[in-house]
């Protein structure tokens, strides 16, 4: 914590008060902080408060009113290596979800590219609301880490989920981060993400219903931690989004990742292999499109695709991490160890799509981790793809040599 530059918005609720307690903490752990208040926090804590405990004039409005002077919410996004917003009312998170940058904390989120920390504070219907469900899942979507809310008696006395998380547990969250990022800092990552699309003629291709969210989830939760990423990703939609810090190099077939994850994976530390590689291609791809009538096809003869984590397993050097996952229908288990085995994985992520939420499309996943060096395989419930690529790259922590 010591040195880092920690952007804090707060907000207008009434645990506005809290947000002191945290600021404390932080400075006392040695970081800077710079508070960014909106308009309505100010009916909750002064900023004098505030300004007194960070050593900084508190930041509400795009421009000083005495002076004139402009407050650039860039080059405060910029500076920050955390930015954590707590207390987040319901108003500030929908603002945050949908871009709405009509004051000075939503608009330096948006220049941002620390990791973002949200730490929700509201009555307990606004916080099952359908709309906060969703726009809190649209902020977890988009890279934020959700500091869940406790479960008490609330401002209006009803007892519930809404209570702001206590100051020490979203310091020591924070500081966890930062823990993990010195961890990872310069780490060099090679994940490969998405389905393999095999061409049969210019219109028409052998491909699966991988979406690559969890490839995407991986890069970017390890880009966010300060690894050097390159994802070698097949055709995937235009909505998936990909941290600055990550390379993308996209390809179309199981032949073209295998050329691109080999070159990436001399120089990688620990290659991550999320790819549904398509299995097998068509053992010869027309030049035109295939004629119903003139061309009278029966059927496709089908060559083997090479098996891209076999071929890194059986290259690997020692030091090198080489985590597979395997999506399995039955038998999952065993499927799964001997795949680690005739790989020379050294763990592999099963998710079996016999568990509802689990598998291709779907924003969550529940899986398992089995290891190679004999410890106990851990199971973990039902997440998002961005808590499971956490969880992951957490236990190829403490594989590192
Ligand atoms: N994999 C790969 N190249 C392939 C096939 C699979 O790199 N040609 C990787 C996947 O990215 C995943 C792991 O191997 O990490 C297991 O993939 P899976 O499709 O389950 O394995 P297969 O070897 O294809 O086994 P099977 O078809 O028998 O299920």
């Amino acid at each position: 914590m010591k040195g880092k530059h920690i952007v804090l918005g707060i907000t207008g609720g009434i645990a506005a008060y809290k947000a002191a307690a945290l600021v404390r903490l932080f400075v006392k752990a040695g970081a800077e902080v710079q508070v960014i208040m909106t308009p309505n926090a100010r009916e909750f804590i002064t900023p004098v408060t505030l300004s007194t405990l960070s050593g900084k004039p508190v930041i509400t409005e795009f421009f000083t009113a005495n002076t004139g002077e402009w407050h650039s919410h860039v080059d405060l996004g910029l500076w920050a290596d955390a930015f954590v917003v707590a207390p987040a009312t319901a108003s500030t998170i929908a603002k945050m979800a949908n871009g709405v940058a009509d004051n000075m904390l939503v608009t330096s989120y948006l220049s941002t590219r620390a990791q973002v920390f949200v730490a929700p504070a509201m009555d307990f219907d606004m916080m099952q609301h359908p709309t906060t469900t969703r726009n809190i899942a649209t902020l977890r979507a988009d890279g934020c880490r959700i500091i869940e809310p406790a479960e008490g008696e609330l401002a209006s006395h009803l007892v519930g989920k809404g209570r702001m998380e206590e100051p020490e547990n979203i310091f020591r969250e924070i500081d966890d981060f930062f823990n993990l990022t010195a961890g990872m800092k310069g780490t060099k990552l090679l994940i490969t993400a998405g389905p393999t699309y095999e061409k049969i003629d210019p219109v028409r291709f052998i491909g699966n219903y991988s979406s690559g969210k969890m490839g995407y989830a991986i890069a970017n939760e390890a880009a966010a931690r300060g690894a050097d990423v390159v994802l070698v990703s097949g055709p995937v939609g235009d909505s998936l989004q990909v941290h600055p810090g990550v390379k993308l190099v996209k390809v179309e077939s199981a032949v073209q990742m295998l050329e691109a994850a080999a070159e990436a994976f001399q120089a990688a530390d620990i290659a991550i292999l999320s790819a549904a590689v398509a299995d097998y291609r068509p053992a010869r791809e027309y030049d035109r499109k295939i004629k119903r009538e003139k061309d009278g096809i029966e059927s496709l003869e089908l060559v083997k695709n090479p098996d891209i984590a076999a071929t890194l397993g059986a290259s690997k050097h020692p030091g090198q991490i080489l985590v597979g996952f395997a999506l399995e229908t039955d038998h999952e288990l065993d499927n799964a160890a001997e795949k680690l085995r005739r790989k020379n994985l050294d763990m592999i992520v099963l998710n079996s799509l016999r568990d509802k939420g689990a598998g291709f499309g779907v924003t969550t996943n529940k899986v398992s981790l089995i290891y190679a060096d004999g410890r106990e395989r851990t199971d973990f419930p039902l997440k998002t793809k961005t808590e499971v690529a956490a969880d992951i790259l957490d236990a190829i922590a403490t594989m590192k040599p």
